[in-house]
């Protein structure tokens, strides 16, 4: 076989030339790249013993101990064991500090109460929302629930972060008795129709029928027993003069009526559903909703 020749350059060539100039030569590939081949020729050996190579029906070589687990023992499974060992390392700081604090001091700690609040929303998400609407924004009526909303500031118990706490854990349920018997149908009227404009006292029936005995002489609620503000327009179950003579009329929680409005927070500490710390956790995680309130300034020294 004749050599072939470049008739330019004098290179040898494999005798593929087209066009005259293009051609096959039969130069050697840089020592380099000769190099990086030899060195991932023999790495494929290697990767080939440490890791689990060769997949085998179902449980492929990720099980040590079928097929080829490799000399390393590697697995996704303990790679995965490993970085959640990280996280709770990390979380177990958080987690220990919590037992011993009260619900104001987390809230007052920077750093925990950002902490809280990520695991506060995925508790809530399975415990509070169905009835409280996501992020409290609360239900429907239509849904019957009666669960207040929760991101604004109207509070019935008291928006304190220890207030909070006290609902979740104790649970609440305001109790108004019905006034169908004690009331005629005029007078239930005339409340109703003041109430709904926000100004409950314009009757002299709110104080003569005892509804101050409860919801306070200015009508504005206390929150110890949880009596709705009547003069702040916002509403817990209704606000049209029907709705309202129906609240009037039936009650809330009365256990003597049976078409009384039903509004009850459980009680999650005796439900078990909960533990103390989880609790403070939603405590906190309520609180910063945005309708939170700092606790009642001390009274001023006389
Ligand atoms: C079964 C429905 C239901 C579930 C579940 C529920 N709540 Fe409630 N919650 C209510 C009702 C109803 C009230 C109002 C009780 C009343 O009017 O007496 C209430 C009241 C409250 C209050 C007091 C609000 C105020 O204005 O003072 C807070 C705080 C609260 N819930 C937080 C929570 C959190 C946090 C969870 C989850 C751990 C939760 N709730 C789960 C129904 C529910
Ligand atoms: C025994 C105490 C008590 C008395 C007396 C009482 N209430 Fe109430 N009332 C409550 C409580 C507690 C609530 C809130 C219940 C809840 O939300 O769980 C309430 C709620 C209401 C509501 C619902 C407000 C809303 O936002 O939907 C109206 C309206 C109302 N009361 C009007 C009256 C009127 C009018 C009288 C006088 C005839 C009266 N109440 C007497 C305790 C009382």
């Amino acid at each position: 076989m004749s050599e072939n020749r470049n008739a330019d350059s004098g290179e040898t060539t494999t005798g593929h030339v087209w066009d005259d100039d293009l051609a096959d030569y039969t130069n050697q590939p840089p020592r380099w790249w000769m190099i990086g081949l030899a060195v991932s020729a023999i790495w494929v050996v290697v990767y080939f013993v440490m890791y689990p190579s060769i997949p085998i029906a179902t449980s492929g070589t990720f099980t040590p101990g079928i097929g080829l687990p490799g000399s390393g023992q590697w697995t996704a499974i303990k790679e995965m064991e490993a970085d959640q060992k990280d996280v709770d390392d990390v979380r177990g700081k958080f987690e220990k500090k919590l037992k011993d604090m009260a619900p104001a001091a987390i809230l007052a700690d920077k750093e925990l109460s950002e902490y809280v609040s990520r695991s506060g929303k995925v508790l809530f998400s399975d415990n509070c929302a169905a009835c409280h609407g996501q992020n409290g924004i609360g239900t429907t009526d239509k849904q019957g629930l009666f669960a207040p909303i929760l991101n604004d500031d109207d509070w019935l118990f008291g928006g304190t972060v220890d207030q909070i706490y006290e609902s979740i854990a104790n649970g609440r349920q305001g109790m108004m008795m019905a006034h169908k018997s004690s009331l005629n149908d005029e007078e239930i009227k005339a409340l109703a129709g003041a109430v709904s404009q926000g100004n409950p006292t314009a009757t002299p029936l709110f104080t003569e029928k005892g509804c101050v005995g409860c919801h306070g002489a200015d009508g504005k609620g206390m929150q110890a027993m949880g009596s709705a503000n009547l003069a702040d327009k916002v509403w817990r179950f209704a606000g049209t003069p029907e709705g309202i003579k129906y609240t009037i009329a039936h009650g809330v929680n009365d256990p003597g009526d049976k078409e009384t409005r039903v509004a009850i927070m459980p009680n999650f500490t005796a439900a078990g559903k909960l533990s103390a710390v989880e609790m403070k956790k939603l405590a906190v995680y309520v609180f910063r909703f945005g309708g939170g309130k700092a606790a009642d300034p001390a009274p001023a020294a006389q």
